[in-house]
């Protein structure tokens, strides 16, 4: 089976359990039109104060959230420690833009923290370079002043070394007073992305070297994404963000451990009016698709400016937790197989056992190319049922099958589950 390339942070763990929540929960969930709205709508700053000074999450409750995160059959949990609007979700000494100067005035992260790692979670932080907030941090094509006719003037005063600093500051803070942290989301760069005399911002900018050393002196085991812009073999993980990988994703020809970052609709944060929820199969599929490809996948939820989860996203996460519960085996530890996938089909292997995912119910017979000779036994995930290997010999000679094809005898009608999943368990000669 193919081995990703080795990563500096400790990406074991990783690559078994397959499965996180993104959480994306920040002022802008009070606009509830998307986590951008400051930067889409130019909202000055001064404006946007409003979400600030309003910011009360009454009934936020994480033990909540992690016992939906668990039931959901996830591992790990990401959450805005600071988004792109540069609000605080934490008591940083560093600014006066942060949760507890809100109406609501008490850290959400210790608890965030806390909860999740009781309900068994690993707890990771994405953490925004981008800070539409702070004072030293130069105007430039996504920032809200873009086009405020006094842009270049204002970044004068802007010293985007005192930024740097500042971010550095309160990475440490996030490495050193919440207990062990598992990943670290840095989001993103865009160097060379010039506009109206403003330059982009990448590695020089945020002075990533600098930053990587102290995230590797403060948690040297910390699993660190690729949005920093330094060289290629620095990231731990690959990012793909809404789109869903065809292959195993490679840098330079290799295969690397990554992660695909996807939303229940069409927004990270709280978007009362968007309407692009997926289907369950939609759901399911994505979760296969990417361990089949040998990555992991991590699930955004948007939460409500009341600091719950809306009940469409509670219902997608029940889609997870009902189809996990009966069929997480294909899942945790498992990784893309060594054979052939049949048509309409995906799948996954762990040891000595291939999961067939079936995404389209044929009528009767499967062909696995490759198998013909391999296999043991045959079973649903779902119920533990055997699904014979013998067909009738009668049956078998009309059927067009190649060389060392294994042909499974399916039901007629599809098992009453959103993806089934065939086990085959492999013989013992037949393990790579
Ligand atoms: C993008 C967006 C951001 C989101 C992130 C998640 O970079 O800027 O809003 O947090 O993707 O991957």
């Amino acid at each position: 089976m193919y081995k990703p390339k080795p990563t500096d942070g400790d990406t074991s763990w990783f690559v078994h359990d397959r499965f996180g929540m993104f959480i994306h929960w920040g002022l802008y969930a009070q606009p509830a039109r998307h986590e951008w709205v400051q930067s889409k709508e130019e909202i000055h700053p001064d404006e946007y104060r409003k979400y600030f000074e309003r910011f009360n999450p009454v009934d936020y409750d994480p033990k909540k959230w992690a016992a939906m995160a668990r039931d959901a059959g996830m591992k790990y949990v990401v959450l805005t420690t600071k988004h792109h609007e540069g609000f605080c979700n934490w008591d940083s000494a560093y600014t006066d833009y942060k949760i507890t100067n809100t109406p609501y005035g008490k850290d959400v992260l210790t608890p965030y923290v806390e909860a999740f790692r009781d309900a068994g979670l690993r707890v990771g932080f994405y953490y925004s370079l981008i800070d539409w907030h702070h004072p030293d941090f130069p105007i430039d094509i996504l920032h809200p002043l873009r086009n405020h006719p006094d842009a270049l003037e204002m970044n004068k005063s802007r010293d985007i070394t005192k930024y740097a600093a500042y971010m550095r500051n309160q990475i440490t803070e996030l490495l050193t007073q919440f207990g062990e942290i598992s990943v670290l989301w840095c989001d993103f760069s865009y160097p060379g992305r010039e506009y109206r005399g403003m330059p982009g911002k990448g590695h020089e900018e945020w002075e990533s070297e600098k930053l990587y050393k102290l995230v590797r002196k403060l948690a040297p085991n910390i699993i660190l994404d690729d949005r920093l812009d330094l060289p290629k073999e620095m990231a731990d993980i690959k990012t793909p963000e809404q789109w869903q990988p065809t292959e195993w994703v490679k840098v330079d020809g290799e295969p690397v451990v990554w992660e695909a970052c996807q939303t229940f609709s069409g927004s990270w944060g709280y978007y009362r009016d968007e309407m692009t929820w997926k289907s369950p199969g939609q759901l399911i599929r994505m979760l296969i698709n990417t361990v089949a490809r040998g990555g992991n996948l991590l699930m955004n939820v948007g939460p409500t400016p009341k600091g719950t989860l809306d009940q469409r996203a509670q219902d997608a996460l029940a889609v997870y937790g009902e189809w996990m519960d009966q069929c997480h085996e294909s899942i945790y530890g498992a990784t893309q197989s060594d054979y052939k996938e049949p048509l309409d089909c995906r799948m996954t292997q762990k040891g000595n056992k291939v999961y067939v995912h079936v995404f389209a119910w044929p009528f009767k017979h499967l062909y696995l190319e490759g198998l013909g000779d391999k296999v043991a036994y045959a079973r649903f995930l779902h119920d533990g049922s055997e699904i014979p290997l013998k067909l009738n010999d009668w049956v078998s000679q009309h059927l067009q099958a190649g060389e060392n094809t294994l042909i499974l005898e399916l039901p007629i009608i599809k098992p009453d589950v959103v993806v089934p999943v065939i086990e085959l368990e492999l013989k013992a000669c037949s393990t790579s």
